[in-house]
């Protein structure tokens, strides 16, 4: 599976990574483009491109509807990226991988089905401070339509998340935990291991949301036991509009279907639908086929790179960029948690951070200012809102300096 260019043997050679993504090498501004917005989205590789490109040029037809050539490649590349997201995640079986439309579709999908047949009134649900809005509101509007109560677990000023409150909150009465594997706001990665024993050890079942960690760290869901995970194909350098939901299989086959319409039966009569089986029950209408063909992509072009190796250049990029960020004068960083991947978040001064990410923009620099669609994590740290540069597989270490530089020209002509 390994490309010969990036053969597991020889050293990370960015530069031959970099090749790989066409949208790198852009100009902003008159400067070439330092991307730095990852934990957004991630630019594609140019074979997720070429993928998304033969199918609508060669083969653009429906799944599992026809029996004519190409709406059968079609069925099979569409399938073949199910089994390389199974791949990718150690799942046990195929059927344990559900198509949505990104992590949030997941954490909803979870909610509505799993949730609205499981949580009663005077029932909790266990979620964290460092959550992203999709892993709070689906809980809440349960919450509120069942008369259940959200429970959630604090973190010190490292961002690191209490764990003893945690344990002190699991009681028969928790039917959920919903948590972040890394958060978006702060970088900290969580113990999910420990968090899913813990669960276990009362009967409740933990979905994870692994937005952030998917594209940055080797995922095992066998091996972390957790009962959820969701992520995003546009943040593991696929396209927009494919996500994962991987649920364990005994839940899954529990569990009513979200949506109604085709390709979800297996029988209709005005008298009564019988359901299809896994994972169609829960996949409603004409998925997103060139999403899972070009997802299928790029989890080939991560297994050639070798996401064990990504973490670890990552890791080493992120310990760089610590010691140069934080040497920039009166930036303060938000998130400072021992275990840490890919995510800077900051303030400087008192500079708004639209006022820094607008500057760094005419310097090519593209960073996300703002809330990163986390209020409660913001507010628990006091700021409106901050910077945050985030890594991924192709940044280099020229870049973190180009984004240094910047933050002090910005601190001189605004602090
Ligand atoms: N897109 C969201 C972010 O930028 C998750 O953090």
């Amino acid at each position: 599976m390994s490309d010969v260019k990036h053969a597991h043997n020889l050293a990370y050679d960015v530069e031959l990574i970099r090749a790989d993504f066409p949208l790198l090498h852009t100009s902003v501004h008159g400067k070439p483009l330092v991307y730095l917005d990852n934990a957004n989205t991630t630019q594609k590789p140019r074979k997720v491109i070429d993928a998304l490109m033969e199918y609508y040029t060669t083969y653009n037809s429906n799944i599992h509807r026809a029996s004519y050539s190409i709406a059968e490649r079609s069925t099979h590349e569409f399938e073949q990226g199910r089994a390389k997201v199974k791949g990718f995640l150690n799942a046990r079986g195929v059927e344990e991988i559900i198509f949505v439309r990104n992590a949030t579709e997941g954490i909803n999908l979870v909610a509505q089905s799993y949730g609205r047949t499981n949580v009663g009134e005077g029932d909790e649900i266990i979620i964290s401070a460092m959550e992203h809005h999709a892993n709070i509101v689906p809980w809440q509007m349960l919450c509120e339509e069942k008369g259940a109560v959200l429970k959630v677990i604090p973190v010190n000023d490292d961002g690191e998340l209490l764990m003893e409150e945690y344990e002190k909150m699991l009681s028969e009465r928790t039917k959920l935990v919903g948590i972040v594997h890394m958060s978006n706001a702060l970088g900290t990665v969580n113990p999910v291991e420990e968090i899913i024993r813990l669960a276990h050890a009362h009967g409740v079942p933990v979905l994870v949301d692994g937005a952030q960690s998917a594209y940055h760290k080797v995922i095992d869901v066998q091996k972390m036991d957790c009962d959820f995970f969701v992520f995003s194909g546009h943040k593991l350098y696929g396209p927009t509009g494919i996500g994962v939901l991987y649920g364990k299989r005994e839940l899954l086959e529990q569990m009513p279907p979200w949506m109604g319409g085709g390709d979800m039966i297996a029988s209709v009569t005005f008298e009564k639908t019988i359901y299809n089986e896994l994972p169609n029950k829960f996949e409603a209408g004409t998925p997103h086929i060139a999403g899972s063909i070009g997802l299928g992509a790029a989890i080939d072009y991560l297994n050639g790179v070798g996401m064990d190796r990504i973490a670890a250049y990552e890791h080493e990029l992120m310990e760089y960029g610590k010691q140069v960020l934080t040497a920039v004068p009166g930036l303060r960083m938000i998130g400072t948690a021992k275990e840490k991947a890919s995510v800077f978040s900051f303030v400087i001064k008192d500079i708004h951070a639209l006022d820094l990410g607008t500057l760094l923009d005419t310097q090519g620099i593209a960073i996300r200012t703002g809330q990163h669609c986390a209020h409660p994590v913001m507010k628990r740290f006091g700021v409106e809102a901050t910077g945050r540069a985030s890594l991924a597989c192709y940044n280099t270490k020229e870049e973190i300096d180009a984004l240094a530089r910047g933050l002090v020209r910005v601190s001189e002509i605004l602090g």
